[in-house]
């Protein structure tokens, strides 16, 4: 493999920004293992004939799975294209539309543990392959709610549905 090709490993890239940048990974001429929690998810892309099969690695991956589980899958992933030069932590789940308060400690929790533990345990897992090369990018997928809460706590009294008090 050259050195001037790049080996990605993307968590929830069954769809969505996962899936779009799978797939302009792999028209770049880059090298992608692809991980998603249900692999049937990517049928559609397997199934289309631009995809170069040669480039992709799919890989079965919960990023909420215990800490050697997803230690696991990165070993894997190392093994078979011998490093990983970008992580991209996209796998997510949205806080949901409404007030705090409707979404339910439950789902906050399982908020929590996708997109904060699960980011941690994945960033984890890969750093100390990319520490023994020095090299490697940590890509973090974030949200501009989390200092602008423009969802989690609408108001009545606004036609935006903002409340005047956050700002
Ligand atoms: N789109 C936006 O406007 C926006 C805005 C702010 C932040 N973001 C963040 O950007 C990222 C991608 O957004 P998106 O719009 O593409 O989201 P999306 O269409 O909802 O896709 C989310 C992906 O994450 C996967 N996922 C969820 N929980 C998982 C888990 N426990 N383990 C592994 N994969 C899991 C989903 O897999 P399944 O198919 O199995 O559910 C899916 O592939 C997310 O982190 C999201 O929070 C997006």
């Amino acid at each position: 493999m050259s050195t001037k090709e790049l080996v990605w490993f993307v968590t929830g890239a069954s769809r969505g920004l996962g899936l779009a940048l799978t797939k302009r990974i792999l028209a770049r001429g880059d090298r992608v293992v692809a991980t998603a929690r249900n692999l049937n998810a990517f049928d559609p892309l397997l199934a289309d004939p631009s995809t170069d099969r040669s480039r992709i690695l799919i890989l079965q991956l919960d990023v909420t799975s215990p800490a050697d589980a997803v230690q696991g899958v990165v070993r894997e992933a190392v093994e078979h294209w011998g490093r990983i030069d970008v992580l991209v932590n996209n796998a997510g789940m949205g806080g949901g539309v409404g007030p705090s308060e409707e979404q339910g400690v439950d789902h906050m929790m399982e908020v929590m543990r996708t997109n904060y533990t699960g980011t941690l345990s994945v960033t984890h897992a890969v750093l100390p392959h990319m520490r023994k090369r020095c090299a490697g990018t940590v890509l973090l997928f974030g949200s501009r709610t989390a200092y602008r809460n423009e969802f989690l706590g609408p108001c009545e009294c606004s036609p935006r549905r903002v409340c005047p008090c956050a700002d």
